[in-house]
């Protein structure tokens, strides 16, 4: 049995790594201070499974009080998903995106150094790449350029693993994650914000002219990734690797649309905006880092996803 500590273990992505390694036979303990970037019924709602297995222990709080909350600290990995996430909002609120992801970050990791614990996989995302011209992206290509705080915050973490790994032996995986979509998705996203609307009989508004695009990856998949860099980093040494995890097929914005509207039987009701500021025009992971290291394999067609999304959000909205 593996010791997991989870942080962000309420959220989308953590609350379905915390069921499938609670399925798996591990011990999980999950921290999450339940940020109101979302509302807290849902993440209550997220970990409600989770709560009623004896192997699992929730601790609500800040990542970056670990040390208060975790003084006798004996993990054998840290899976450090939490995160304010969102691009536009990290435009009017840099300075909080900076503390909860680059300075609680440190502290997270200052407290695996006093504790010479030595494995993390850290999540990162595809927004490092900005408006990368290149595609698709590549771990190796230049990420220098992030368009938004949220971007710098990812990025910057990246730059923090890799001091630690140096300072303090810690073998570190950062995943790029690509638009993650699945049942729990944050309200916030596009594909959720477009289903709901639509089964609402409400107008969607779309930025730009339908033509941005993203590689839209199902939320199992994922999961399938962030277990695997779990496993790679448990059982190497050195390590330190930043991996993409997308599905290597970029959508555009209007024919997600289409997609949702086959799923859903209507027509949307789209109402068109300009271009937001901090968002890229594109997104197309480049996956064969992920295949040869990882084997990963994206399993789920953006339609089988997108069907059991819409399928869920009917029975939980
Ligand atoms: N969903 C995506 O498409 C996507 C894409 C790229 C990267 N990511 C990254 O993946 C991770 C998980 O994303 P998600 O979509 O599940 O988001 P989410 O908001 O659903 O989950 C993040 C969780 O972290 C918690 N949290 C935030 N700050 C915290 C702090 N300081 N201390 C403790 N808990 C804190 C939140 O309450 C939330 O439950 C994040 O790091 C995000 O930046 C997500």
């Amino acid at each position: 049995m593996t010791k997991i500590l989870l942080t962000g273990a309420a959220g989308f992505i953590g609350s379905h790594v915390a069921e499938y390694l609670l399925d798996q036979g591990h011990q999980v303990i999950g921290i999450d201070n339940f940020d109101d970037f979302y509302a807290r019924s849902i993440k209550e709602q997220n970990i409600m499974a989770c709560r009623q297995k004896p192997s699992f222990t929730f601790i609500e709080g800040n990542v970056g009080d670990v040390a208060l909350f975790l003084p006798e600290a004996n993990f054998d990995v840290v899976i450090h998903l939490a995160a304010k996430a969102g691009v536009r909002p990290s435009i009017a609120q840099p300075e909080q995106y900076i503390d909860a992801n680059l300075c609680q970050t440190m502290a997270l990791l200052q407290w695996m150094k006093v504790h010479g614990m030595h494995k993390l996989v850290f999540a990162s995302s595809s927004s490092v790449y900005g408006n990368n011209a290149k595609v698709p992206f590549a771990e190796s290509d230049p990420v220098d350029h992030p368009i938004s705080p949220y971007a710098f915050t990812k990025k910057a973490g990246e730059l923090l693993t890799h001091t630690f790994h140096h300072l303090a032996d810690i073998d570190v995986i950062n995943l790029r994650f690509f638009t993650v979509y699945g049942e729990r998705q944050r309200p916030d996203l596009a594909i959720y914000k477009f289903a709901k609307a639509m089964l609402d009989d409400q107008p969607i508004t779309l930025f730009g002219n339908g033509s941005t695009s993203r590689d839209y990856t199902y939320v199992g998949d994922i999961v399938q990734g962030i277990i695997s860099s779990m496993e790679y980093v448990m059982s190497n040494r050195p390590v330190f690797e930043t991996i993409n995890l997308g599905s290597k097929n970029p959508i555009r914005l209007i024919d997600l649309v289409h997609s949702l509207e086959e799923i859903i039987g209507q027509p949307a009701n789209i109402h068109w905006m300009d271009m937001q500021d901090g968002d890229v025009d594109r997104t197309f992971a480049d996956i064969q880092k992920a295949g040869r290291l990882l084997h990963y394999t994206p399993n789920i067609s953006l339609m089988d996803g997108l069907t059991r999304f819409v399928a869920w959000l009917k029975l939980n909205s």
